[in-house]
């Protein structure tokens, strides 16, 4: 089934099913970019980092079509140092986007992905208030993952960039898979020991430093994805907005969940549209672990 029939089975507000529509039509001409457009450009984003070539297309051609199709009011990116407010807007939904995550992947050609928030109104709320999140990965397949509350649901791009349905009512599964972010010599005391208690139960390693990919795969396979506060770096390196809360909402909608390590990272009230925030992600006994071996 194509995902525009799927999402008029679902029963979702029309506004809402054509922006998540809007997005998978923004992919096949993203990826046209990855032969195109490689490479740095001469810029940084407002995190200080190198921005690529593909980072700023993808954010360009995701911002137009917003503009143009006037379905959100409010647009945060990672690659803006500002929100945008879109004038005469149809209806006051508010988005958050990463572009193109795991960027510094792209010149050896592993994969990446889009991440995408969406609120009903602005941006600087908690993520539990979201209507629906989604991610595109682009990998040896193209595939969009998305949830508005309903299930989680994945499908895949055929050749003429269509997403049909390949998933549906996805469950993250127990699992044994953890993606440690960081420097292990930088690591705070109660990280070190939830780390070091995965390994003493076998977890195996899987860290591609693509955010967007290796949660996908524990999504399909079970177990943890964190890059946690560091020596030097408490509040971690991966984005509150951008990719923490779309990410852990579309894991909670599959029976997973998200921290920063103490509380829910989706009810965490966001104070600028640039927080970072440390993160874990992925199966509920990992969470609650970790959330008790810091506490203790
Ligand atoms: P982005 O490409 O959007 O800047 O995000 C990169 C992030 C994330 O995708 C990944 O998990 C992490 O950075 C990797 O960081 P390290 O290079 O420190 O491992
Ligand atoms: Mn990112
Ligand atoms: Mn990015």
């Amino acid at each position: 089934m194509k995902l525009k029939d799927f999402l008029k089975t679902q029963g979702i507000d029309e506004n809402l099913a054509q922006l998540i529509m809007l997005f998978g039509n923004q992919a096949t001409d993203i990826k046209a970019g990855f032969l195109s457009a490689r490479g740095a450009a001469d810029t940084r984003n407002v995190y200080g980092e190198t921005q690529m070539a593909l980072d700023k297309r993808a954010d360009e051609i995701l911002i137009a079509a917003l503009r143009k199709s006037k379905l959100v009011s409010w647009i945060a990116s990672e690659e803006q140092p500002d929100i945008i407010e879109v004038e005469g807007a149809v209806n006051p939904f508010g988005v958050t986007m990463d572009p193109l995550d795991g960027s510094s992947l792209i010149d050896v050609n592993l994969a990446v992905g889009t991440i995408i928030g969406i609120y009903p109104g602005h941006v600087l709320e908690p993520g539990n208030t979201m209507l629906g999140a989604l991610y595109i990965l682009y990998g040896p397949l193209t595939t969009l993952t998305y949830t508005t509350g309903k299930g989680v649901h994945e499908f895949v791009m055929d050749g003429d960039g269509t997403f049909m349905l390949m998933q549906e009512n996805l469950i993250i599964p127990d699992g044994n898979i953890y993606a440690p972010g960081a420097l292990r010599k930088d690591y705070l005391p109660y990280h070190r020991q939830f780390i070091e208690q995965l390994e003493s139960e076998g977890y195996k390693l899987r860290f591609s430093g693509s955010f967007v990919a290796d949660v996908h795969q524990i999504l399909h396979k079970g177990g943890i994805f964190t890059y946690p506060a560091y020596a030097g770096k408490e509040s971690g390196k991966l984005r509150l907005l951008f990719e923490g809360t779309p990410m852990g909402k579309v894991v909670t909608e599959a029976g997973g969940a998200v921290s920063n390590g103490t509380i829910n990272l989706l009810d965490v009230k966001p104070a600028a549209v640039s927080d970072r925030t440390p993160i874990y992600i992925g199966g509920r006994k990992e969470i609650a672990l970790i959330e008790s071996i810091k506490r203790s």
